[in-house]
């Protein structure tokens, strides 16, 4: 498959390894220049390509989001349309700044990305564990203990696409739910954010949702 990751810094890095480890094609993008991922394009080898993020959007079958929640805006939606996005952002005030709606618990950060990318399909998954934990904490299928990543969405496909690519990195997904219900269940703040829990664990936390 064709991954674009938009944001090549610790979460986007280490996706990419993943996803390249994995089998997959991936294209990576900061708010620079592609020259300046040339070091990462050459460490991950021929199956990555550093491209603008309007490329690197048009190049994925999906595309993960891995900016900091502040820039959600500049992305460039017309080249997400019709994509699974992975939004693996999440809202820090003290970096993002603050937003009333958030602060308030209206809204989460995931429905303001899906509001803001009316054509895709967004999946929130991979912002509840830390980079490096994410990059050495997957385990082969049949392991005793796999680690869960919490996915929530609105879209039914493009949620068993996202636990595809989350069963191929060792890890198992579990369904917290929609974008509205199941997003709080894994942002900042909640009992499972940053808290490193099996499968099992993470789903008796989660509680059992449908769909
Ligand atoms: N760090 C973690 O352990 C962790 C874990 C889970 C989720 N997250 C969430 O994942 C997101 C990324 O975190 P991170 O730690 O990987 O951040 P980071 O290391 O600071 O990297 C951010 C990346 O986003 C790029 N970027 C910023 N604005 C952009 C734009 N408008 N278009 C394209 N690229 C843009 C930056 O490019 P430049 O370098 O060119 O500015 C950089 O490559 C955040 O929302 C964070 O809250 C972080």
């Amino acid at each position: 498959m064709h991954i674009g990751i938009i944001g090549a810094g610790h979460v986007g890095s280490t996706l990419a390894r993943s996803f390249v480890t994995a089998g997959h094609d991936v294209a990576v993008a900061n708010s620079r220049a592609p020259e300046t991922l040339h070091d990462l394009e050459t460490t991950l080898g021929r199956h990555a390509h550093a491209m603008t993020a309007q490329e690197a959007a048009a190049y994925g079958d999906m595309v993960v989001l891995a900016v900091p929640f502040g820039h959600y805006r500049e992305l460039p939606a017309a080249e997400l349309a019709g994509k699974t996005i992975i939004d693996a952002e999440n809202y820090l005030p003290e970096r993002d700044g603050h937003i009333a709606a958030l602060d308030d618990d209206w809204t989460t950060s995931s429905e303001l990305v899906q509001e803001f990318l009316p054509g895709a399909r967004v999946v929130k998954a991979f912002n509840a564990m830390r980079w490096d934990h994410l990059r050495d904490y997957g385990h082969e299928a049949g392991s005793l203990e796999r680690y869960g990543i919490p996915i929530s969405g609105d879209d039914a496909a493009a949620k068993r696409e996202v636990c595809d690519i989350i069963e191929q990195m060792g890890y198992e997904p579990v369904n917290a739910g929609s974008l509205a219900q199941g997003g709080r269940k894994h942002q900042p703040g909640s009992d499972v954010y940053a808290a490193d829990l099996t499968a099992d664990d993470l789903r008796a936390r989660i509680g059992v949702v449908p769909g």
